[in-house]
């Protein structure tokens, strides 16, 4: 299916079916084999070719407005992002997910460092990115499709041409026949297949999502993981996302990277390579529960190295 959205991505150049896959280990990096030996498990070697994302060293300071003293949220953290590749996020609360996310998307300027985007440097917002947070923040005056084609109109695009180019998208959301509707009208998970089409309507390379469903509640939530699921199937869309669920991160992604606690380092990276495509199925086999578990050890261990009692993510 072709619905104007979708981007390239190289054929993989194998593929097992049952496949034991030992990943380097960087240094101070614990070894995680996803390790079920027996389950099937699709490798995609990997592709020598520039990253859709690059981030160099970034380091991201603020300063308090009143007594000028500088917190440091994020402490030198490359990341490269594959055109096509699923990455998500995940640590404690507070440890400078937002803020590194927040950084590529063009909204925070970082103290030091480098990112780019297919090779162009990021130094603000851009058409290259879109972002969805968690909260749907949805003009309340404008119908569905009004809202979809926001972003369009105010690049210059005359309104019948936009929501032309938004038609596909409201199918890719599921939102045939509510494009009249104002958001009023909508439940919490309706709102956000609003804004997850006005992300995607743009055409960015990049879809940037900070705790996209964190407000939902947990059945809305998984058929929203679901909606997902599918979307990337159908868009392969280079995704780089911020949650604290867990399973959330798995069962989405093709890596998963545990942040350190402020300031924000890499931690430990996860490679998820469960089959796809992926439906909540893939919750039920013993290599998502022995990734969760990992994941989760990871982000327990440091939690407890926090001052605070508090566990949070
Ligand atoms: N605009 C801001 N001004 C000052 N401090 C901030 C700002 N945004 C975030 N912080 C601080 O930076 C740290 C990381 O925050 P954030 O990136 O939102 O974490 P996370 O998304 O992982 O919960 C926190 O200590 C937070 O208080
Ligand atoms: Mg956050």
């Amino acid at each position: 299916m072709n619905n104007g959205l979708a981007l390239e991505r190289p054929d993989p150049v194998w593929e097992a079916d049952e496949l034991a896959v030992h990943w380097p280990r960087a240094a101070g990096e614990r070894r995680v084999d996803s390790a079920a030996e027996t389950t099937p498990l699709t490798v995609l070697a990997a592709v020598p070719s520039a990253p859709l994302l690059e981030v160099r060293d970034l380091v991201i300071t603020y300063e308090n407005q009143n007594t000028g003293e500088l917190t440091e949220a994020v402490s030198h953290v490359s990341l490269n992002i594959q055109a096509g590749e699923f990455v998500t996020i995940v640590g404690l609360s507070g440890c400078g997910k937002s803020s590194f996310l927040n950084a590529v998307a063009g909204l925070v300027k970082p103290a030091s460092g480098t990112m780019k985007v297919a090779g162009k440097r990021i130094d603000g917002p851009g058409p290259d990115r879109s972002v969805v947070f968690q909260k749907a923040t949805l003009l309340p005056w404008r119908t569905v499709m009004d809202n979809i084609i926001y972003g369009l109109e105010l690049r210059g695009v005359p309104k019948p041409i936009a929501r032309e180019r938004a038609e596909s998208c409201i199918d890719l959301v599921r939102l045939r026949g509510f494009e009249h509707f104002h958001p009023h009208a909508l439940s919490g998970g309706m709102q956000q297949r609003v804004n997850l089409a006005r992300a995607l309507v743009t055409e960015p390379q990049l879809l940037l999502l900070d705790e996209p469903f964190a407000a939902l509640d947990a059945i809305t939530r998984e058929t929203m993981q679901n909606e997902l699921l599918s979307i990337w199937n159908v868009t392969r869309k280079t995704v780089l996302m911020v949650t604290h669920q867990i399973d959330e991160a798995v069962l989405l992604s093709d890596r998963v990277i545990v942040f350190s606690d402020r300031p924000a380092r890499i931690g430990t990276e996860f490679k998820i390579n469960l089959p796809r495509p992926r439906t909540q199925e893939a919750r039920y086999s013993p290599a998502f529960d022995y990734l969760a578990k990992e994941v989760f050890g990871v982000i327990h261990s440091s939690a407890s190295k926090r001052e605070e009692p508090e566990y949070v993510i």
